[in-house]
């Protein structure tokens, strides 16, 4: 425990004590009172302040004045033992370990003066909300593998919990965590100049290089975190390789959107936080981590923020359409503070535009969720770019073929489709949904929401959609004729797993910019399927619809599968005109004529 005359102050919990009272202390304020508790008396320059408390983030001046006036504030009567060096910094003076009239030994204090010589991790950060697991599998990761990367979306939390880990493992590392923020780094030759800052060596006139890097933590037990690694990808690979090859203590922990692909490098995909399960809404709600970040960020907006039963409720739904992201949480959370958790949930649809407004000293890509998706798409190539916006009209999961189909029309083959579809895999837009030998992928909501506004940027939203629709025409016409789909279970389950893409696909092809002709199609595949799974009254308004469609030429076959699934809807409903119906309906005459 640190005293300054009557005030008391815990590092470790972060928590002031003036007269025996607790004082309110924002995160920010505290981290510029610990940097001056940790130079125990020596001065702190403006510059040192801001580079640590702002280290991404370009503040004015006077920013730092209102967090100086709001410490003193908090020390009350000790006002004075902050003392401003004019046009300089500032120092702090009388620091002593409580109960004792002495001034802070660098020893007693081990905290501040480990904190303040051997790491640069940033100090604002708030509370880590779970994550516990997450956080231990890293650790654990890092003790064996030399090279390990935080990978995922934007805004999942790799930069929280890679600061996280490697503050737990500051006592691994005598010589210390070097946090390397790689995102401000525009082109991948000043990477090196950025990793040369943080470790604190000067850039001679002809350039240092990586070997003389590496050559100089020979024999150091020394954790490098490379953050945000995806768009200086094959720099930040190349120094990882490098410093891991300094010697068995070096570690480096990377974050990144992709891979680094660096050798023996162990990935680690960060997930989402946990979100309140869809069957059963109402189960611990607030045990989910998406949710207790959720209220935590509105409450720190609006004190008074409503937590009745209506509103979590609301607030689980809210994080399960957000995938557990905790920066579309952070942004979703804010402006629920202002508009009511009912508004934002009713508008989330509109997520791209609702979802801005984040914290103003928030990275730029972190303000808005656009900002954050518009970070990734400028690193992707012209080929990924396209298929993912046409990937944006699978409302569900989608294979390999169907993205081949949809490539298709691009002009992609299969092998450019293979290609694209990998690399935003390892992009982390689009994720394996299941982990069967067929595998099958999807896009994030939220990803796909951004896919969606970029078709319609593009122009190519009747395009993608005609394509959507059409892939699942072709499929199911050879699903029929697949001698390797036997039985009728195979079939119907193939169709189940594609039934939100069919029903959006027929949505579509009926809506005043559809294609009728191609909705009457899937629609004469779909109804059998209906029927055999019970969806009765969806069979027979899918089949009505697609029978009274404005279409001259229906083939045969197309009308006799509608008008047999329809008759077979009536009979199942006790219709006692459905026998004569399939005879002698109007729909079914042409069929029987035909046949
Ligand atoms: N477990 C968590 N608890 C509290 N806040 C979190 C947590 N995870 C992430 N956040 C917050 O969510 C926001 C996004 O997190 P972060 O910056 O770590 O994402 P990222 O994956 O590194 O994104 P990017 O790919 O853009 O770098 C930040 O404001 C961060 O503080
Ligand atoms: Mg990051």
């Amino acid at each position: 425990m640190i005293q300054i005359g009557q005030t008391h102050i815990s590092l470790e919990h972060r928590e002031i004590r003036s007269h025996g009272e607790s004082v309110r202390l924002g995160s920010r304020a505290f981290d510029i009172l610990e940097l001056l508790i940790a130079a125990q008396g020596a001065l702190v320059s403006k510059e040192a302040i801001m580079r640590r408390v702002w280290p991404d983030t370009i503040v004015e001046e006077n920013n730092l004045q209102v967090h100086v006036a709001t410490i003193r504030k908090a020390l009350g009567a000790d006002r004075d033992r902050i003392v401003t060096v004019p046009g300089r910094g500032y120092r702090m003076t009388g620091v002593t370990m409580a109960g004792s009239s002495a001034p802070v030994d660098p020893g007693e204090c081990a905290l501040v003066t480990h904190w303040s010589n051997t790491h640069n991790l940033p100090l604002h950060m708030s509370a880590l909300v779970g994550r516990q697991g997450t956080v231990a599998d890293v650790l654990d990761a890092i003790e064996p593998a030399q090279i390990v990367t935080l990978v995922g979306s934007g805004g999942i939390g790799k930069t929280r919990l890679a600061v996280e880990a490697a503050r737990r493992m500051l006592p691994r590392f005598p010589d210390g965590v070097v946090f390397v923020s790689l995102a401000p780094v525009s082109d991948p030759q000043f990477a090196l100049d950025a990793l040369a800052t943080a470790l604190g060596m000067k850039m001679s006139s002809c350039g240092l290089s990586l070997a003389h890097i590496a050559h100089e933590m020979r024999g150091k037990r020394l954790l490098i975190v490379l953050d945000n690694c995806e768009h200086v990808v094959d720099a930040a690979a190349a120094m990882a390789e490098v410093l891991a090859a300094a010697g068995d203590g070096m570690r480096v922990l990377a974050t990144s959107r992709e891979a680094l692909r660096a050798r023996d490098e162990v990935v680690y995909p960060v997930p989402s936080l946990e979100v309140p399960s869809p069957e059963n809404p109402s189960d611990d709600v607030l045990q989910t981590s998406a949710v207790q970040l959720f209220l935590s960020r509105a409450r720190a907006a609006d004190p008074q923020f409503s937590s009745d039963e209506r509103s979590i409720f609301l607030i689980g739904e809210v994080c399960r359409h957000l995938d557990g992201i905790p920066l579309a949480i952070e942004l979703a959370a804010a402006r629920a503070a202002v508009l009511g958790i009912e508004v934002l949930a009713a508008r989330l649809d509109d997520r791209l535009r609702i979802l801005s407004g984040g914290c103003r000293t928030a990275l730029p890509r972190h303000q808005t969720l656009k900002a954050t998706l518009d970070w990734s798409y400028r690193l992707l190539d012209e080929s990924e770019r396209a298929i993912l916006r046409w990937l944006g009209m699978f409302v569900d999961a989608f294979t390999f073929d169907s993205a081949c189909h949809v490539g298709a029309q691009l002009g992609l083959t299969k092998a450019d489709v293979m290609n694209a579809l990998g690399g935003l895999v390892s992009k982390s837009l689009v994720i394996r949904a299941d982990c069967s030998t067929s595998p099958r992928y999807r896009l994030l909501e939220t990803t796909r929401a951004y896919a969606l506004q970029q078709l319609d940027d593009n122009g190519e939203r009747g395009g993608a959609a005609l394509a959507h629709a059409k892939s699942f025409c072709e499929r199911f016409r050879r699903t029929q004729h697949d001698p390797a789909i036997t039985s009728l279970h195979d079939g119907l389950a193939d169709f189940t797993r594609e039934l939100g893409n069919v029903r959006a696909a027929l949505d579509w092809a009926f809506s005043a910019t559809g294609d009728q002709i191609v909705g009457v199609e899937l629609a004469s595949i779909a109804v059998p399927y209906l029927f055999d799974l019970s969806l009765v009254d969806e069979c027979r308004s899918r089949a009505r619809v697609a029978l009274d469609a404005d279409v001259s030429t229906l083939p045969v076959e197309v009308r006799l599968r509608l008008t047999t699934s329809l008759a077979a809807v009536r009979a199942l409903m006790g219709d006692p005109e459905a026998k004569i119906a399939t005879a002698d309906d109007e729909d079914c005459r042409p069929a029987c004529i035909g046949a």
